[in-house]
């Protein structure tokens, strides 16, 4: 694992920074929803450990945030045990502690119509990274937390854990597995006041989920219409969900103001898993 740079801040002023000297480590931050959320803790105060296996992007976030010292980087498989362990410590030796985990990084498998024709190592992919990958998190954040008696474990899952039929069975598979995961890891560390919660976004353009196409065609008539199409069936009308919003809500969760929360699935999609508009009952 490759240690990149250290590098520096666009904050708020500290009296409004929610996450003032909180020692963060934050899984698959060289991109999308991960990226947001780096630079939104960073914005809030907190000292950022950015992980993922894309070097480049992540030297890319890190420098575009400056060059201070709250801000680190470390090359890191989620899938791996070993890559994960030594993040964690990595992160405790730079900061001197670990208040926080978000489990981010994620893939999704390919789109099919037919479960006859998944292909067995397509199924074990999503589950290693969206599944081995938040237990790893979670396991070596609670080996940091518990003598400590205190911290934060946030998962990134999705609508995927609260609604069927949206989704490959992989992704849904593993995202029903992380709010399993997130529930019993809150039912053993609740003794030690650790919170464990996930948050369940809607559909945001990223990577991730315009991964359907091949990169040259992720033009932006083909990020509009993605978002006219997710805009089309949302529950929520005149509102884009963006990766900022789903960032500001970890950024809740993380804080002190949620310090009553735990085992909860904070689900960002203006209510779409919650209604059927098949019965247009309000249209
Ligand atoms: N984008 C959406 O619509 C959406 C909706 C609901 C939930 N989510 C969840 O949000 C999370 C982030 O998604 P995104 O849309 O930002 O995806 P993204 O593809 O834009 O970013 C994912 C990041 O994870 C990293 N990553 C992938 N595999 C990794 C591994 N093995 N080890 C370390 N890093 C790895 C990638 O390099 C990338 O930087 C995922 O868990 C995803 O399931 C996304």
């Amino acid at each position: 694992m490759a240690e990149v740079s250290s590098c520096n801040t666009n904050s708020l002023p500290p009296s409004t920074q929610r996450l003032l000297g909180k020692v963060a480590l934050i899984t698959g931050g060289a991109n999308g929803i991960g990226e947001s959320i780096v630079r939104t803790f960073h914005k809030h105060g907190a000292k950022v450990c950015l992980v993922d296996i894309n070097d480049e992007a992540s030297q890319r976030v890190c420098h575009s945030l400056g060059g201070d010292e709250n801000i680190c980087y470390l090359h890191c498989d989620v899938t791996k045990e070993d890559d994960v362990k030594r993040a964690v410590d990595f992160t405790v030796d730079k900061f001197g502690t670990l208040d926080i985990i978000v489990n981010n990084a994620g893939c999704i498998d390919p789109p099919f119509t037919d479960i006859r024709n998944v292909d067995s190592s397509d199924l074990e992919k999503v589950l290693d990274v969206n599944v081995k990958g938040v237990f790893y998190g979670m396991k070596h954040a609670a080996r940091i937390m518990i003598p400590l008696k205190k911290g934060s474990i946030i998962s990134l899952c999705s609508i995927a854990s609260v609604m069927a039929g949206i989704s490959p069975h992989g992704y849904t598979a593993s995202k029903h597995a992380i709010l399993g995961l997130t529930k019993n890891v809150a039912a053993e560390l609740g003794q030690y006041g650790i919170r464990v919660n996930c948050v369940s976004p809607y559909a945001v353009p990223t990577d991730f989920s315009m991964g359907h196409l091949p990169k040259d065609e992720r033009t932006d008539d083909a990020i509009a219409g993605f978002l006219a199409f997710a805009g089309k069936i949302a529950n929520l009308q005149g509102v884009i969900l963006t990766a900022e919003d789903v960032a500001n809500a970890v950024v809740f969760l993380a804080s002190d103001e949620a310090r009553y929360i735990s085992a909860e699935n904070l689900v960002i999609d203006g209510g779409f898993a919650s209604v059927n508009h098949s019965l247009r009952t309000f249209k």
